[in-house]
C-alpha cells in the first residue's frame, strides 16, 4: 500500500517548478475583474489554445463561464505590486480593483491589459474542464502582443524572482 502524499510536500515539490506570474482580467455585465495566475500554460498551435486553471472559490471562476472572454497579461519585472494585488482578499470588486492601475480595453474581448506587462494573449473560453479544486479553462486565442515590458517576472518556491543580468 503506497502512503499518501502530503499536502504540504506536494506544495513544497510543486514549487520548484518556476514559472512566471500573469494577471487573468475578464469584463462581463459592466463590470471587470482581475486574478493573478500562475497555473497558465500554451497548450495547442491548430488550433490556438492555452489554459488557465482557476480555483472554484476564485471571483474569476464565477465570472468567466458568464464574460466567455478573457486576456492573460504576462508580468513584467517590476511588477510585483500587481501581482501581490491582483492576489489579494482585500481588494475591491469591480472597476475599483484598477483604481490607479494603467489599463486598455483589448481590441478583440475588451478584457483589460495592463500597461508595461510583458505580453497579453487575448480569449475566448473554448472550454471548460474540471480538475480537483480548480477548473482548466481553454482559451482559444483572438489577439495578441506585446505591452511594453522588458524582462519576465519569475514565480519560484512561493517567491518572487528575476533573470540574473548577464
Ligand atoms: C503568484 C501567484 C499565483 C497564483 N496562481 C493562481 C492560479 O493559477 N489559479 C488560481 O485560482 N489562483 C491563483 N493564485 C491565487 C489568486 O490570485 C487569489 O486567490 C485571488 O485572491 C483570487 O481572486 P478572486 O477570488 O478575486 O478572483 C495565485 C496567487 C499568486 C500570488
Amino acid at each position: 500500500m503506497v502512503p499518501p502524499v502530503d499536502t504540504a510536500e506536494f506544495r513544497r515539490i510543486a514549487g520548484r517548478f518556476a514559472t512566471g506570474v500573469t494577471v487573468v482580467t475578464t469584463g462581463v455585465e459592466g463590470t471587470i475583474h482581475g486574478m493573478t495566475a500562475n497555473a497558465f500554460a500554451s497548450l495547442s498551435l491548430d488550433p490556438l489554445l492555452v489554459l488557465v486553471c482557476v480555483d472554484l472559490d476564485a471571483g474569476l471562476h464565477e465570472l468567466l463561464p458568464h464574460s466567455r472572454t478573457f486576456a492573460v497579461n504576462v508580468l513584467a519585472e517590476g511588477q510585483e505590486d500587481l501581482s501581490r494585488w491582483f492576489s489579494s482578499k482585500r481588494r475591491p470588486e469591480g472597476y475599483s480593483q484598477f483604481d490607479g492601475v494603467v489599463w486598455v480595453p483589448s481590441p478583440v474581448t475588451g478584457s483589460p491589459l495592463l500597461d508595461g506587462a510583458l505580453a497579453y494573449l487575448d480569449c475566448e473560453v473554448a472550454d471548460i474542464l474540471k480538475g480537483g479544486d480548480h477548473s482548466i479553462f481553454l482559451g482559444a486565442v483572438r489577439d495578441l502582443g506585446e505591452l511594453g515590458g522588458k524582462a519576465p517576472l519569475l514565480w519560484y518556491e512561493s517567491g518572487y524572482h528575476r533573470l540574473p543580468e548577464d
